[in-house]
């Protein structure tokens, strides 16, 4: 077997290696339906996020392999980052575009199955929440390439089973994905595409990524997070190149001028999502591992759906912001926003005017993210309550709240405009200003907090 330390299994060969209590084997029979959601949001509830492995679902004898980004810590290991430092870290790998190489064999060369043998309801697609429409693959990375240039993009959009060959599909980012299979409609042609399951929590990091140069291709991103030139190898549609280490690709096209209801499915909004593009991926061929594990990411609001969008827009809105304004300290985007809709900026204010620029530049960095609130660099961005703390003593609404209305916006956003997908975004500058003799801030100086730890440890009190 090639690739392993770019693949899904080389990943979890690691985690068992170096983070053992960070896996979890679960070998008791468990049905696909419903069950593996509600066992990782119920670890979630007991503050657990590790990898856990489903070996024996009722009728398949394929595991299933889920919530691989759902923890902190292995992500950060795979960038060879602290956990503290991993949108910084993603942040500056992120822009080392590094050339791929191709081989010439894909270890999902094993089996190949085609036309008739074609049957994708004999993978173990979950069925995760009592809302959705249908058993949903939820880490299918769509790889196709631009009609006009030949770029190709990779992505994840949720895939409807539909039938033994017919998945619905969703293009509501409208990113590349979306405006390649725009530009093919526009020729009249269905747009050529793999579906990739099974690949390494870096390839879904990398796949994340949202603000680059058009001739860039996200492989040479994912190159880039990896430190080392992605190793790929060419399928059967369209020369398409797929990670070689992949564990199962499902070659087909995306139907030009076709729509039929997709949905409802549950959304990392936490809401039941009814919005979709309403596409229609038709399947060719399959191919696979003789041994293929069958990679599937939790749905809803878990942090296996989230944790990376925070960490890649922090690091995006971070890039952004860093090009005009030094005295930034860090961005946090919290996984209660959905891992998308608020962003919380923290500077040294060195002039009035800054928070708002801060301000504009984040809300359009990219479509999801609506609302911006900046603090100054003596409140913790990651602590909510102090975060709250600065808005409610800060803010003075006549003068430090904006709203731009009619905004492109997520479709998948509940408040965004039903027809047109707009919002209003807003900015709030939670900052005090600068020049006026503004209250100051009660503190407690760390030689304090030294002497009032040693009189309550003498007192029996300890942490
Ligand atoms: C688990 C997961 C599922 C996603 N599902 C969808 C989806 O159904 N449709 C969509 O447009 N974007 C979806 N996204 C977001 C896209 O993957 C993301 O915007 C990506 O950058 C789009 O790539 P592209 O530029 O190749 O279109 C999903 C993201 C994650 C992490």
């Amino acid at each position: 077997m090639t690739n392993d330390n770019q693949s899904l299994r080389g990943f979890l060969e690691t985690v068992e290696q170096e983070f053992p209590e960070e896996i979890l084997r679960i070998r008791e029979p468990v049905s696909r339906n419903l069950e593996m959601t509600s066992v990782v949001f119920e670890l979630d509830r007991l503050g657990k996020s590790p990898v856990v492995i489903f070996e024996n679902i009722e009728g398949t004898k394929t595991p299933v392999v889920t919530n691989i980004a759902g923890n902190r810590k292995l992500l950060a290991h795979c960038l060879n980052a602290e956990a503290r430092n991993l949108p910084t870290a993603f942040r500056d790998r992120c822009q080392n575009y590094i050339p791929c190489e191709v081989v010439s064999r894909g270890a999902w060369d094993d089996i190949v199955l085609e036309g008739d043998q074609v049957d994708l309801t004999q993978l173990p697609i979950p069925f995760q929440f009592s809302v959705d429409a249908a058993p949903y693959i939820t880490a299918g990375q769509i790889c196709a390439r631009d009609p006009e240039t030949g770029v190709d993009t990779t992505g994840f959009h949720r895939l409807m089973l539909k039938g033994k060959n017919r998945l619905g599909i969703s293009l509501h980012s409208r990113r590349r994905m979306y405006e390649f299979h725009r530009r093919a409609e526009a020729r009249g042609q269905s747009l050529p595409a793999a579906i990739v399951i099974g690949t390494h929590p870096l390839h879904y990091m990398g796949s994340m990524v949202y603000a680059y140069p058009p001739h860039v291709r996200k492989y040479e991103i994912i190159g880039g997070l990896f430190g080392e030139p992605y190793r790929l190898a060419r399928c059967g549609v369209n020369n398409i190149e797929v990670p070689a280490g992949a564990e199962i690709v499902i070659e087909g096209e995306i139907l030009a001028g076709v729509h039929e209801p997709e949905g409802p499915f549950g959304e990392f909004t936490g809401y039941a999502s009814y919005r979709s593009t309403q596409n229609v991926f038709v399947a060719h061929r399959v191919r696979m591992r003789r041994d293929a594990l069958f990679h599937s990411v939790v749905s809803g609001m878990s942090r296996d759906h989230i944790l990376i969008s925070c960490i890649t827009r922090e690091g995006e809105i971070l890039n952004a912001l860093r090009r005009n304004l030094p005295n930034v300290k860090a961005v946090h985007v919290p996984h209660k926003t959905c891992g998308a809709f608020l962003a919380i900026v923290s500077m040294k204010k060195i002039a009035e005017g800054e928070p708002k620029m801060a301000m504009l530049t984040a809300l359009g960095t990219e479509l999801y993210t609506k609302h911006v609130i900046v603090v100054d660099d003596d409140v913790d961005i990651f602590d909510m309550e102090d975060v709250m703390w600065a808005v409610a003593t800060r803010v003075r609404a006549e003068k430090d709240i904006f709203l731009v209305p009619g905004v492109k916006s997520a479709i998948i956003d509940p408040t965004s405009d039903p027809k047109t997908f707009t919002v209003t975004k807003m900015g709030i500058d939670a900052t005090a200003p600068l020049n006026e003799n503004f209250a100051e801030r009660l503190t407690i100086s760390d030689a304090q907090r030294t002497r009032a730890r040693q009189i309550l440890g003498n007192a029996g009190v300890t942490a």
